[in-house]
């Protein structure tokens, strides 16, 4: 039936099927891509529009309720709306858009605010965008954007060089709708891969007559292990590599995949997956580590006895002897669970096959590893491959590992037609990695003086079914279990057990969060016991430069923890007396103030992790930069051209970015680990000084000559002394460059030996958290109040940007303590799997500490994953604080918080 309506003010006509969805209908029907899709289930509001003016989730509404309406879209609303025109220039200027998928959502909900109230306040703007989720930004960008919106100006354009707080190069794109993201980029009515999963976490199965399902109407392939013309294998650390595309024989977790089909939207929405020709037999499946380490435990891996994937160990001096010399010691067990990325973009591309290469388009944080997967996978010479990034809607290490990337390549090389497929959110929770959950056992002594005095450290981590980046897991913890602390008598193992649950892989820390909460949460039991104030115990333990990590490495500059907990001092005095006078006056709900440190090592663990940047030069003074570091929301599009612009000394608004495609950028190797400021920065400065030297050389100028490149022309200013390169008379080279410099940096790093001694990483960054909370003692809700975090960046190369990183990771860190479990076969949405939304969210103090670190471009250090480390335990130390009970198990969910308070009451 024809449904006619408004959309941005023209009339469209549309034949949507029975029960069709809005979003659907916008995206697939009229082009309005700019319409996101998180959930399709009325959680996430990625997909909000205003219908009649009042915001409404596209995916819940049917297209036909639309007839006679008027929608509106931001892809309209950009072009004309001087509401959203204001918008989309304040969130720029704030940094509100990080990765970009929730901004649509977000803006057209602030368009139906401020039509409302000009000039709205915080508690308007969190209720009107309260149903819009984001992981990336942590809220408080936004809320700032919406409240100043209309009133900053666009700023003036600047050099843009290392530390200055410009906007995002990439960012106008976002706020428009326009950027393209995984499921963005394939033509209306590409042919659809769906993926058929195991129902079970353990399973054999047997397939009918695939032969004849794949005649069925509309289905144009099936695909099975059969059809891998390479090898049915993949991972992300090659000796470790263990997961088939598709399974084989037996299904080691729900949601594995043992079969595709390929067919047009219409059959693969008809699809009933009963129908198909499978048959399973469900089998005893381990769902912990300690059921997978029982004596009859079905064995995961023939290879991995027992089923321990790997371990971890760092030992230095004695640590039981200096826990039976210690005056105090303090021991706990620490417990926590799967936690799920939650992007709000699933996981989505499209394939298709050009001249008789394979083209992959699809959302992911390591271009150049995808290629080396799929290599294996097709058995296809590398040249006949190329992997296209598209937008990356939130990625936080999991889209490092393949997810839809071989089907789509499969499904395009079988059928010989493009091919699309886009994970439901349920597939998506279910099928790609987590973070590990943790069951931690540590003891720590201390002198009565209040100096460390011995550390034993034990952690089992769940890795599921395939090894993923549970190795990495493994090695990096008990590197790290210390925290940034001198302790000269030390000892962290560790072991990755398989389990009959989904790969757990690289999520923001590589397992340092886990350590860190054991390790934070017991040193206030130590400070407590001593009688010395945690803040002051911290600092008295704090690693320095010249003094050795437990590793054995010696820092002579860069080591900013004592800094970061320095700068602390005054909110831990105000913040204490404040909730001290509070709980005078009140009794069932109490406040509290916690602290905790960290720190995280940038870049691989001890292994080679190179970077190369390219730059060129055209004949008309076009200055290209080959950036192949993936930008999934942080910013290092806009980072890494401040410091290539500040190397060649030209402003960063000149250089035109070719972002990451596996034919025309080196690599840049992947977006994970804290490394692309660091290692990709560093890459970008030297092709950038090799530019520079360069030009400089041709004319014989000094090293302080100034550059203007435009026109066709190089002018350099020497002194007083000018002169001019005509580009023009320069030869290009194949790619058009007359003038062309790339280059690589790896970090200098050394092998751990085996006791662990060595140089794991050539930087640390260092962090500390403070946190306000106020729990409700009767329900046993824990509200973050406020933070104060302080980070040493050692450069901070764009101020805004570090912002945007530290409220985002303070984010993800509230709902790892407080709300986020994901539990296989129950939490496998956004209804049942809680992130936090903008109501969760308290104001953050960001303090920023730059003690410059040896390596990094201009002394930067990486910082994703640092700014969720101290943040659990900052929160369950101020639980201890507010009420007396100690948390040894995350999410500190109301009912957990409630029983702990019930039994101190009951004496127990
Ligand atoms: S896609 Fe509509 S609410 Fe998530
Ligand atoms: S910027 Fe909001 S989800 Fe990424």
């Amino acid at each position: 039936m024809t449904t006619q309506f408004t959309l941005n003010g023209s009339t469209v006509s549309v034949e949507p099927y029975a029960g069709e969805r809005l979003s659907e209908t916008l995206r697939e029907r009229v082009g309005a891509r700019d319409v996101k899709i998180g959930c399709n289930a009325g959680d996430c509001g990625a997909c909000t529009v205003l219908v009649d003016g009042a915001p409404v989730c596209a995916c819940l509404m049917p297209a036909h309720q639309a007839a006679g309406r008027s929608v509106e879209t931001l892809g309209g609303l950009a072009k004309t709306d001087l509401d959203a025109l204001r918008l989309a220039e304040s969130f720029q200027n704030h940094g509100a858009a990080q990765c970009g998928i929730c901004t649509p959502g977000m803006i057209v909900s602030a368009v139906a605010l401020l039509r409302e109230e000009s000039t709205p306040s915080e508690t308007q703007v969190q209720d009107a965008l309260g149903g819009v989720l984001c992981r990336c930004t942590g809220y408080r960008k936004i809320i700032d954007a919406v409240i100043a919106a209309g009133s900053t100006d666009i700023p003036d354009l600047t050099m843009g060089h290392a530390g200055e707080g410009i906007r995002r190069l990439d960012g106008a794109g976002k706020v428009a709708g326009t950027e393209a993201f995984g499921d963005d980029v394939a033509p209306q009515g590409t042919l659809e891969v769906l993926v058929i999963r195991s129902p079970f976490p353990r399973a054999g199965f047997q397939f009918g007559d695939l032969d004849a399902f794949a005649q069925s109407p509309g289905i144009e392939a099936v695909l099975t292990s059969a059809d891998i013309p390479g090898r049915n294998v993949f991972g992300v650390i090659p000796d470790f590599a263990d997961q088939p595309v598709f399974a084989e024989d037996e299904t080691r977790f729900r949601g594995e995949a043992v079969a595709a089909i390929v067919g047009t939207p219409e059959a693969v929405r008809a699809f009933d997956p009963s129908q198909f020709p499978v048959t399973w037999e469900e089998r005893p499946a381990s769902q912990t580590v300690h059921e997978a380490m029982a004596e009859n435990a079905a064995q995961l891996h023939a290879d991995r006895a027992g089923n321990v994937m790997c371990g971890g160990f760092v030992q230095c001096g004695d640590a039981k002897a200096a826990l039976a010399d210690a005056d105090v010691t303090v021991e706990g067990n620490f417990r926590s669970g799967f936690v799920e990325h939650g992007y709000i973009e699933p996981e989505a591309g499209f394939a298709e096959i050009v001249n008789g290469r394979v083209e992959i388009h699809a959302c992911t944080q390591a271009p150049v590893m995808d290629l080396d997967a799929m290599e294996i996978i097709l058995g296809m010479p590398r040249e006949l491959i190329r992997i296209i990034p598209t937008g990356v809607g939130g990625g936080f290490g999991s889209k490092l590992d393949l997810s839809v990337q071989p089907f789509l390549a499969l499904g395009a090389l079988k059928t010989g037609k493009p091919v699309r497929l886009t994970y439901s959110r349920t597939e998506s929770m279910q099928s790609t990695t987590k973070r590990h959950p943790s069951d931690i056992t540590l003891r720590i002594g201390a002198t009565k003086e209040g100096k460390i005095k011995g550390f034993d450290f034990f952690g089992y981590f769940n890795t599921g079914a395939y090894a993923s980046w549970g190795p990495t897991v493994a090695n990096r913890v008990p590197v790290h279990a210390s925290g940034p602390y001198q302790i000269t008598d030390y000892r962290a193992e560790s072991q990755g057990i398989h389990t009959h649950c989904p790969p757990a892989g690289a999520f923001r820390g590589f397992g340092v969060p886990q350590s860190a909460i054991a390790q934070e949460s017991l040193f206030d039991e130590l400070a407590d016991k001593l009688g010395i104030d945690p803040l002051e115990f911290r600092i008295r333990n704090s690693l320095e430069n010249h003094v050795p990590t437990v590793c054995g490495q010696v820092f002579e500059q860069g080591v900013g923890i004592k800094s970061c907990f320095e700068a602390l001092k005054s909110a831990w005095d105000s913040e204490r007396t404040d909730a001290t006078a509070f709980n005078a006056e009140n009794g069932t709900f109490k406040r509290g103030v916690g602290l905790a440190g960290g720190w995280y090592g940038c870049g691989n663990t001890s292994l080679p992790n190179p970077s190369t940047i390219k730059s060129g030069i055209r004949k008309d003074g076009t200055v290209v930069l080959h950036q192949g570091a993936m930008d999934i929301g942080q910013g290092a599009n806009t980072v890494i051209s401040q410091i290539y612009a500040t190397a060649l000394g030209i402003p960063v608004h000149q250089l035109k970015i070719v972002g990451p495609d596996t034919d025309v950028t080196p690599d840049a190797g992947k977006t994970s680990a804290s490394r692309q400021t660091y290692v990709s920065g560093s890459a970008a400065r030297l092709s950038g000084n090799a530019m520079r030297t360069q030009i400089l050389a041709q004319v014989n100028a000094g090293a302080d000559a100034t550059l203007d490149i435009s026109a066709g022309q190089i002018k350099i200013t020497d002194q007083d002394t000018a002169h001019t390169i005509d580009l023009a008379t320069l030869s290009a080279d194949d790619e058009g460059y007359v003038l062309l410099s790339q280059e690589t940096y790896d970090p200098p790093t050394k092998p751990l030996d085996e006791n662990g001694q060595g140089i794991p990483y050539a930087q640390f960054g260092y962090a500390a958290h403070l946190v306000v909370v106020e729990i409700d003692t009767k329900l046993g809700t824990v509200k973050p109040l406020k933070f104060v975090a302080a980070h040493d960046v050692g450069k901070a190369i764009n101020p805004m940007l570090v912002e945007g990183q530290v409220q985002g990771g303070i984010a993800q860190g509230l709902g790892m303590t407080l709300m986020e479990e994901y539990i296989p076969g129950r939490t496998e949405n956004l209804h049942d799997y809680l992130i936090p939304t903008m109501g969760d969210m308290p104001p953050v103090e960001t303090v920023i500490i730059e003690e410059p670190d040896a390596h990094g471009p201009y002394g930067a250090k990486g910082l994703g994953e640092h700014v969720l480390i101290p943040t659990a335990p900052a929160i369950l130390n101020a639980i201890k604080n507010a009420c007396g009970v100690r948390l040894t198990q995350v999410p500190a969910t109301p009912s957990r918080v409630r029983a702990a308070i019930k039994d101190k009451n009951n004496g127990k």
